[in-house]
C-alpha cells in the first residue's frame, strides 16, 4: 500500500471542514489579547471544571458556536451558571473573545479544537447539565452523513458526560436531519425525550436565534428543536 493510502485510511472522519475565512482585525487582535483569559489548550488531563471557574455552578457546553453570538448572548443572561464553548474555525473563536470582553463575562472557556477529541480527553464523566448543538452541519448528502455528529457513538459519548438528568439540546433547520436526530436519539439507551416520544420541542426561552438559524429563516427553512434528559 502506498504511503498516501495508508495515511488516508487512518484518517479519522470529522465532522467539521476547517474554513478558510478570513480574520478581521479584530478577530486577530482578540485571539491575541484575550486567548490566555478566555483559551483553553486541548491537553491529555481531564478539565476540573470547579478550579477553573472557581466555583460551583451549572456546567453547559456548545459544540460548533460558530460567529458564538448564541454563546455570548446565554452567557451573559445566565451568569450564575458556566459555559464551555468548542469551535474550529478561529475566526468565529476571535469574534467570541471580543464580545466576552466587551459585555465583561467571566463564565465562558473555550477550546478552539475538535469537540469529539476534546469530549473523549479532557471532559470527565457526569460533569455536565447540559449540551448544545444548534445548527450543526448537515451533510446532506448521502455520502457524507458519515460525518454527522449526531450519530450513535458520539450520542453515547456525550451521554457520559452528562450528568444523571442532564439534557442534550439539538436544533437544526434541515428536516431530513431532524428526522434523523430523533431516529438516533429515541434508539439511543437512558433518554428520554421531553416533548414526549417522537415529538419535537418548543424553542426554549434560552435558546437565542441563532445566525445560522437566521439565515434558514430567510431561506423559508422551518426549525426543529430536541430535548432529550439523561435518565
Ligand atoms: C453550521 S455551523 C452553526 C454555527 C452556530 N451553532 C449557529 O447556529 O450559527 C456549525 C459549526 O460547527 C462547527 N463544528 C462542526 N463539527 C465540529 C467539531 N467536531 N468540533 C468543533 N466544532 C465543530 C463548524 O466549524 C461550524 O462552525
Amino acid at each position: 500500500m502506498s504511503d498516501a493510502n495508508s495515511k488516508n485510511k487512518y484518517r479519522p472522519i470529522r465532522s467539521f471542514v476547517r474554513r478558510q475565512g478570513r480574520m478581521t482585525q479584530l478577530q486577530e487582535r482578540a485571539l491575541a489579547e484575550l486567548w490566555p483569559r478566555y483559551g483553553l489548550e486541548p491537553a491529555d488531563e481531564l478539565l476540573d471544571l470547579e478550579q477553573l471557574f472557581g466555583r460551583p455552578a451549572a456546567r453547559i457546553l456548545e459544540i460548533g458556536f460558530g460567529m458564538g453570538d448564541a454563546l455570548a448572548e446565554m452567557a451573559q443572561a445566565q451568569p450564575d451558571s458556566d459555559y464551555l464553548g468548542i469551535e474550529v474555525h478561529r475566526p468565529g473563536v476571535g469574534r467570541l473573545l471580543a464580545r466576552l470582553a466587551e459585555q465583561g463575562s467571566d463564565n465562558v472557556r473555550v477550546f478552539c479544537h475538535d469537540a469529539v477529541d476534546v469530549l473523549q480527553r479532557q471532559i470527565a464523566d457526569e460533569s455536565l447539565d447540559r449540551v448544545l448543538l444548534f445548527f450543526t452541519d448537515p451533510w446532506h448528502k448521502r455520502r457524507h452523513h458519515k460525518r454527522r455528529i449526531v450519530r450513535p457513538e458520539y450520542v453515547e459519548l456525550i451521554r457520559t458526560k452528562l450528568k444523571p438528568g442532564g439534557i442534550f439540546h439539538m436544533a437544526t433547520d434541515w428536516q431530513e436531519y431532524a428526522e434523523w436526530m430523533m431516529e438516533v436519539m429515541s434508539d439511543a439507551e437512558s433518554f428520554e425525550n421531553l416533548a414526549g416520544v417522537g415529538q419535537y420541542s418548543e424553542r426554549p426561552s434560552y435558546r437565542p436565534v441563532t445566525k445560522f438559524e437566521r439565515r434558514g429563516q430567510r431561506l423559508g427553512h422551518d426549525v426543529w428543536d430536541l430535548l432529550f434528559k439523561k435518565v
